[in-house]
């Protein structure tokens, strides 16, 4: 990260320099996927025949009583979502090769759901163990569907908070939540050790068309094998 000179001082006959420089990022990747609108459809159906198969999949949410469908876990392993995991695949080899992680390894996803959170179903705010990266992808995002929020993992950095100025924006650095409204085909990437939550969704509507719909998953990394 590049040092930034801030301010200059005219001090006892010279000058001095404060400079800044940021450690310790929490990086966020992102991308909107240019065909959203078919793989969408794909998935929607794939979401709802699996749906429709699994009715259980309420009793695996973290808090059932929160609402929401989840689907179980090995949907990567599922012929019919191919097309989102060859993408999700490709999307993340980008995290590496941007971060410099070891060129004889890459990064795989280990598991994938979905989540249907009907109006008012969220999820609590919880962490991925396990994984090295996790993410989530926007299958259907009606007006009002819940936001996603996450906080600052540097707990400590939120124990004494300066007084910022009054109704001015706060510089993104010196923010202890990001909150990130869900938009469909949009996908994430964030290191699986950022506290995560679901905000209600508040959609208005009946029915399946109501529902915030998502693929998560959880990555992490493997070794590549030799071609021979
Ligand atoms: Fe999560």
């Amino acid at each position: 990260m590049a040092r930034t000179t801030v301010a200059k001082f005219d001090t006892e006959g010279g000058q001095d320099s404060l400079n800044r420089d940021d450690y310790f990022p929490t990086m966020i990747f992102s991308a909107m996927l240019h065909d959203a609108d078919s793989m969408n459809k794909d998935i929607m159906k794939a979401i709802n025949d699996e749906r429709d198969r699994d009715e259980k999949g309420i009793e695996r949410s973290n808090i059932k009583a929160l609402g929401g469908w989840h689907s179980h876990n090995n949907l990567h392993k599922d012929k019919t979502f191919d097309r989102l995991t060859n993408r999700i695949h490709a999307l993340a080899a980008g995290i590496p090769k941007n971060l410099g992680y070891a060129t004889n390894r890459h990064l795989e996803l280990t598991t994938m759901w979905s989540i249907s959170n009907p109006p008012l179903a969220s999820n609590r705010t919880h962490i991925h163990p396990g994984a090295l990266w996790s993410g989530v992808y926007y299958v259907q995002a009606p007006e009002g569907a819940g936001k996603l929020d996450m906080t600052d993992p540097r707990t400590v950095a939120t124990m004494h908070q300066p007084i910022y100025t009054k109704h001015q924006k706060r510089k993104v650095e010196t923010w202890n939540k990001v909150t990130i409204k869900p938009v469909a085909g949009k996908i994430l990437f964030f290191p699986s050790w950022l506290y995560h939550g679901i905000a209600p969704n508040m959609a208005k509507g009946t029915g399946r068309d109501a529902d915030r719909v998502v693929i998560a998953f959880n990555i992490n990394q493997k070794v590549t094998p030799k071609m021979k």
